[in-house]
């Protein structure tokens, strides 16, 4: 299949330019498209085969239900039904938005689209890009992260052609992606609101809102316990890991520059034909010894490191490296997110020092 790539200035958005894409949603394709958080895979949610198609094109397992995206709060209406006030709460301070709610589905939601669950994920994005494909198309439009299932999420759309060209019909390009990790889910199916997936919206920010709000026991802790079966059916898989091997060091500042030096030179040392590096804010560049030396933003600015952590975990791979050693990104009130993410990205390998 041929993919076609379209570029949209989303300083002069002319919905006439999402007239094909729009045909094809509605013709059951698939069109990657740009959201606030990571690329998106879409699909005609309500449309089976739409659905199936993602699954196949992403490599992904079927029992992992895909996100909804609506370009109104009153769609809620048509995919769920019972659904709480406090879901039109949540709604109005954080839609649009990077938010994901997960309610009871409509029978007209294909099971197809929800890997079997009667509930249903569903996100109202912020993104102009987005919100005028789903109006303009008319169509809900299904869309897990546009890459193929185990690797970062894309934030640009040379990422997406990357992992997906030849198997979906076609991409727009809308530039960078602006926090870059993935939505905050909350489940309102239950007695009380969970977090299942932690994200740029905080636990903090959502208490603002629900007076009792928890995370899922199965993202709460930090290495994956076997018996603990997380609720979001992604989060249990393995994701984001590079073909490097990277170890987490946390602790104090000046411990974790210093065991990390100290890592590199007896690494090199010892076998000189490996490619070592270091993942650090970028106020600590400075204090490493190291060759291969990745910045992932600023440590007090939560949205240089959320913007650039999946584009530095697919660099690592381009670039070839097999050793890396990361700091922990714990300064920051998105600091759940972040971690989340590079926790996994590096098989739960962590050093305290
Ligand atoms: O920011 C985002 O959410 C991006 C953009 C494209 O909107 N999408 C995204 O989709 O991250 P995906 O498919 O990569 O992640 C969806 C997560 C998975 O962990 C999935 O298991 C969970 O949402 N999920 C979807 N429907 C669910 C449901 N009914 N119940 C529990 N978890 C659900
Ligand atoms: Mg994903």
């Amino acid at each position: 299949m041929d993919t076609k790539l379209i570029v949209i200035d989303r300083q002069h958005i002319d919905p006439s330019e999402f007239t094909e894409a729009s045909r094809i949603l509605q013709d059951g394709g698939l069109v990657a498209f740009p959201t606030e958080t990571v690329y998106g895979l879409g699909g005609n949610a309500l449309d089976a085969g739409a659905s199936a198609k993602i699954y196949a094109a992403k490599g992904r397992p079927s029992d992992n239900p895909l996100i909804v995206h609506i370009s109104k709060v009153s769609d809620i209406e048509e995919l769920a039904y019972d659904i709480p006030d406090i879901a039109y709460a949540l709604a109005d301070r954080f839609w649009p938005g990077p938010m994901t709610m997960i309610l009871k589905k409509k029978d007209i939601v294909p099971k197809a689209t929800t890997g079997g669950l009667d509930t249903v994920a569903i996100r109202l994005p912020s993104d102009e890009i987005a919100r005028t494909l789903i109006s303009e198309s008319g169509v809900f439009i299904a869309a897990p992260s546009a890459n193929s299932s185990g690797r970062p999420s894309p934030t640009c759309a040379r990422h997406v052609y990357e992992d997906l060209n030849g198997k979906i019909d076609m991409i727009i390009d809308g530039g960078d992606c602006e926090i870059g990790l993935e939505s905050s889910i909350i489940d309102l199916t239950g007695d009380e609101p969970l977090i299942l997936r932690p994200g740029f919206i905080t636990k903090e920010d959502f208490a603002e809102v629900v007076r009792q709000v928890e995370y899922d026991r199965a993202v709460q802790n930090l290495k994956p316990d076997v018996n603990i079966i997380p609720k979001a059916p992604g989060m249990k898989y393995k994701h984001y890991a590079p073909k490097g091997n990277i170890t987490i060091v946390k602790g104090d500042k000046s411990k974790v520059t210093a065991y990390i030096n100290q890592m590199l030179e007896d690494k090199r040392a010892s076998d000189g034909s490996r490619k070592y590096a270091v993942m650090c804010a970028e106020e600590n560049v400075p204090c490493y010894r190291a060759e291969n030396i990745y910045s992932v933003g600023k440590e007090k600015d939560a949205k240089s490191i959320t913007s650039s952590l999946f584009r530095v975990l697919r660099q690592l791979d381009e670039d070839g490296v097999d050793i890396i050693y990361s700091e922990e990104f714990a300064a920051t009130d998105k600091k759940d997110a972040i971690m989340n993410r590079l926790y996994k990205a590096a098989g739960y390998n962590i050093v305290e020092v």
